[in-house]
Formats: structure tokens, sequence, C-alpha cells
């Protein structure tokens, strides 16, 4: 499974980039705003950083504006994945764009007949929201597994993005699930870091480490000394 950060800021891609615990990364025009910088070297920043798909969402509502905003986006850098919205004219754009090979994702997803669609059209990836579907007492994971069954049966190619995600739980469901890929905010990510068990055991191996008095822990000098040339000798000539 991969697991890609919801973000757009460089100092979170970076850290999590550090973790090795990340595959891609997807923005928003929400989380764009939020970064108060231009756009387009932003994203161009980011697809730097990142050894993988960096989607970035066109900003319009017609087919035409989506397929023209797609193009260009699609030759700012090789890991771009353009986001078109499940609209009517998003289907047409994803039609449109994916026939170019401009590999497109299909975004605000919310129900599996929805990701039918985005297959059919042709979408790389299909990004069904589970926070927000949660959010409206609709059960968002039930959507994902539906939509993996419908996908497994007739062996639609297009990856599912789990998206809008909340909390780790939503993560391992998606894992369970067999979800292709899960993107998560910073914070979701270091959740899934987390366990006071870890921190408590830690705690207690350091503690009980400080008991040792310090001439019994000179692993430095031990492990830079070179090795007693008399043991070599006597094992190389038997
Ligand atoms: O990038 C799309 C999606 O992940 C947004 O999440 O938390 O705004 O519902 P959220």
């Amino acid at each position: 499974m991969k697991l890609f950060l919801d973000s757009a800021n460089l100092t979170e891609i970076r850290e999590a980039m550090s973790w090795g615990a990340i595959d891609g990364v997807t923005t928003n025009p929400s989380l764009v705003a939020k970064e108060h910088r231009d756009f387009f070297p932003l994203l161009k920043e980011i697809c730097d950083v990142v050894n993988g798909p960096v989607s970035m969402e066109t900003t319009c509502r017609d087919c035409s504006g989506m397929v023209e905003e797609g193009r260009v986006f699609s030759k700012l850098h090789p890991h771009i994945v353009v986001k078109c919205p499940l609209t009517k004219d998003g289907l047409k754009a994803t039609r449109q764009l994916s026939a170019e090979r401009i590999r497109v994702n299909v975004t605000l997803c919310f129900s599996p007949s929805q990701a039918l669609l985005a297959a059919k059209a042709g979408a790389y990836f299909v990004s069904p929201f589970v926070g927000r579907l949660d959010d409206v007492s609709s059960d968002g994971m039930g959507v994902i597994r539906n939509i993996k069954t419908i996908y497994a049966n007739y062996g639609f190619k297009t990856q599912i993005l789990v998206a809008s995600v909340r909390h780790p739980l939503h993560v391992v469901e998606a894992a369970r699930i067999g979800a292709d890929i899960a993107t998560m905010p910073f914070t979701v990510l270091e959740a899934l870091v987390k366990h006071p068990l870890t921190d408590a055991g830690l705690d207690r191996f350091l503690k009980d480490w400080e008991q040792l008095p310090p001439e019994a822990k000179q692993w430095k000098s031990t492990a830079s000394k070179p090795p007693n040339p008399v043991s070599v000798s006597a094992t190389s000539t038997g």
C-alpha cells in the first residue's frame, strides 16, 4: 500500500520524506492557498522534493478549462497528476486528458457509482473522501469497500486513493480493504507513529542503561579499535 501526504507545506513534506514514509503528495486549492505562495513555483518545488506522483487540482468548472489547465500542469513536471472533480465536465476532461496520456486523479468522489464512472473515463486515481462522508453520517469506509469490489469484478486499473483521512483507523481500514493508496495530513501521519507503550518502553530501557557504570558503556572507543592482528592471521592461516 502507498501512503501519500495531503499537504502543500514543504516543511511537512520534507520531514515526512525523511522518514521514508511517503510515496507521493496530494494537494488541493485549499491546501495551496494556506501556503501564501505563487502556485506554480510551489508545486514545482514539491515535485522536486517528492519521488512520486504529486496531484495538482484544476480550478474551473468547465471541461475545456480543465483540459487547458491539465495540459499546462502536466508539462510542469513529470510527477504531476492532474486533479479533476467528479462532475460531468470533470469526467469529459478526464476522458480527453487520459487519451493524451496525461494522468488524472478524479477527486470529490463520494459514491461507488461515481467511482465506476471515473474508472470508465480512464482515471489514473479516484479519490473518495471518507472523512467528509463520515461527517454527514455516511459510512466512508463502506464506500471504499464497494469501490474495491466493483473495480475487482471488472478489472478496472484505476487506483483507489483514499482521501479526507482524519485518523489512523481510516488508514488501517483502507489497508485491510486493499485500497491502493491513503493520503493524509501530516498530523495523521504523526499519529500513525505514536504509541504510548513505545514511549514508556524506551524510557525504561534508557533509565536502566543509566545504571551501568560509565566504563561499561565505552562502545565508541571499542568499536573504533582495529581488529587484533594476531587473531586475524591465526584465522587466515587456518
Ligand atoms: O485533498 C482532498 C482531501 O484529502 C481533503 O480532506 O480533510 O479537507 O476533507 P479534508
